[in-house]
C-alpha cells in the first residue's frame, strides 16, 4: 500500500502489457481505494461514448442511470467474486448491460482493483424480445383456453334464449320457467366471468414471490386448460405430496408449467394412444421440491433430447409452434427460480422434471 495521491495508470505499467490491455475487446478500467477510476481502456471509453478523460476521476456509480444507482452502488460495495452484470449508461443516455468481474491486485506496490467487463446488451435484448414473444404465444394459447371454455356456457345461454322465445310464441311460458331459465343463464354467465378472472391472474405485471400451495396453482391453470384436454380425450392425474406452501415468483412457475402442459397436450394430440395421459407429480425432500410433468404420447426422439431447449427448436408445423416455450422455460427456471429443468423418456411418454433447490417454504401454514 502506497501514498493514494498517486492515481495508478495503465501507462505506468511495462508499454507492452499497456499496449495489449488497450488492444483488448474486453473493457477494463481501474479503480482507486476511494472507488474512483484512475484507468480506464479504449473499449470501454468507446463502449460508454466519452474519452478517457472524461471518465477518470468517476466513480462506476456515477456511470449509470437512477433506475441502477442501488444495484451498482451494491455492486461496487460488495462485487461478488465470480461476477455479476450491472446495467450503464452511455453519454447519450443508452442502456448498456455489462458482465463484471473485480480483482484486487497490487502494482508497483499499489493497491487497485481492476475490473474486467465484457458487453452483453446483445444477448439481454435478444432475451428479452424472446421473453416477449413466448409471452404472447402463451397469451395466444390462453386466449384459446378462454375460447374453448366459452363455448359450452355460450351456446348453454344460446339456446336458453331459443326456448324462452319458442315456450313465449307457443304461450306456454310460466313464470316458474323464466325464473328456472333466468338464473340458469346467470350462472352461466357467472362461470364465464370466472375465466377471464382466471386469465388476469395469470397476465398480471408482476414477478414478486408470494406464497403458493402447488395443488392451487396447478388447479388455476387446469380450470383454463381443462376443457381444452377435455375434448380432446386428454386424461389428467395430479398427485400432490408438498402440502405447504412455497414462497417462490408465482407467475413464474405458471409460466414454465403451463409450456410443459399445452407441449404434452400437442404431443397427446399427434399420438394414436387410446388413452390419453397427463400426469402431475409433485414433491419435495431434502430442500429440493420437484414437479414432473409426464405424458404418454411417445416421447422425444433421442436425436432431438439435446435440442428441445435451444431456441426456435420445433417438430410442429408453422403457426403452431414457434420452439421457444423449453428455452424459456430452462432460463426462467434457471435465472428466477434457482431451478433446473430434465427430460426423459418414461410409461411410454416424456417426462420432464422441474426441479427447484432450497425454495423458501413455510411448513406450518395450513390452508
Ligand atoms: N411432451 C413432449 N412430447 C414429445 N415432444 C415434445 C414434448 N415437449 C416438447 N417436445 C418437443 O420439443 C420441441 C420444442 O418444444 P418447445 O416447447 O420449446 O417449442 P414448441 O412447443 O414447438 O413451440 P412453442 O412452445 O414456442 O409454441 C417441440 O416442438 C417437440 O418436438
Ligand atoms: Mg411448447
Amino acid at each position: 500500500m502506497q501514498n493514494k495521491e498517486h492515481l495508478l495508470h495503465f501507462s505506468d505499467l511495462n508499454s507492452e502489457i499497456f499496449s495489449l490491455l488497450n488492444s483488448l475487446q474486453e473493457a477494463l478500467f481501474l479503480c482507486d481505494e476511494q472507488q474512483k477510476i484512475s484507468d480506464v481502456n479504449d473499449i470501454f471509453a468507446q463502449l460508454l461514448g466519452y474519452t478517457k478523460e472524461q471518465i477518470i476521476g468517476k466513480t462506476l456509480v456515477e456511470l449509470t442511470d437512477d433506475e441502477n444507482i442501488a444495484s451498482v452502488t451494491a455492486f461496487c460495495q460488495n462485487p461478488p467474486s465470480n461476477g455479476a452484470e450491472i446495467i450503464l449508461q452511455t453519454k447519450d443516455l443508452q442502456q448498456v448491460y455489462f458482465f463484471v468481474k473485480v480483482k484486487n491486485i497490487t502494482i508497483n506496490n499499489y493497491d487497485v482493483k481492476l475490473f474486467t467487463l465484457s458487453d452483453i446488451t446483445k444477448i439481454k435484448i435478444e432475451n428479452q424480445h424472446l421473453l416477449r414473444q413466448s409471452k404472447l404465444a402463451q397469451m395466444g394459447e390462453m386466449i384459446n383456453m378462454i375460447a374453448h371454455q366459452w363455448r359450452q356456457p355460450l351456446n348453454a345461454i344460446s339456446a336458453s334464449a331459443i326456448k324462452l322465445s319458442m315456450q313465449n310464441q307457443l304461450d306456454l311460458l310460466t313464470s316458474k320457467e323464466v325464473e328456472k331459465t333466468s338464473s340458469f343463464i346467470q350462472d352461466s354467465a357467472q362461470k364465464m366471468s370466472q375465466t377471464i378472472n382466471d386469465f388476469m391472474n395469470f397476465t398480471k405485471p408482476k414477478q414478486e414471490k408470494e406464497s403458493i400451495f402447488l395443488d392451487d396453482l396447478l388447479n388455476e391453470i387446469f380450470s383454463l386448460i381443462e376443457n381444452q384436454l377435455k375434448d380432446h380425450n386428454i386424461e389428467v392425474e395430479v398427485s400432490s405430496e408438498v402440502d405447504f406452501p412455497l414462497y417462490i415468483p408465482k407467475q413464474e412457475l405458471q409460466h414454465v408449467l403451463i409450456n410443459l402442459i399445452t407441449n404434452a397436450r400437442d404431443a397427446l394430440n399427434e399420438a394414436q394412444q387410446e388413452e390419453k395421459k397427463i400426469i402431475i407429480k409433485t414433491n419435495f425432500n431434502n430442500n429440493i421440491c420437484t414437479i414432473t410433468v409426464e405424458d404418454n404420447a411417445g416421447g422425444i426422439p433421442d436425436e432431438h433430447k439435446e435440442q428441445i431447449f435451444e431456441p426456435y427448436f420445433t417438430t410442429k408445423e408453422q403457426g403452431k409452434g414457434t420452439g421457444i416455450g423449453l428455452y424459456m422455460s430452462r432460463k426462467i427456471l434457471k435465472e428466477l427460480l434457482n431451478g433446473e429443468i430434465a427430460v426423459s423418456n418414461k410409461n411410454g411418454g416424456a417426462s420432464f422434471e422441474v426441479i427447484l433447490h432450497n425454495p423458501k417454504v413455510d411448513k406450518d401454514a395450513v390452508k
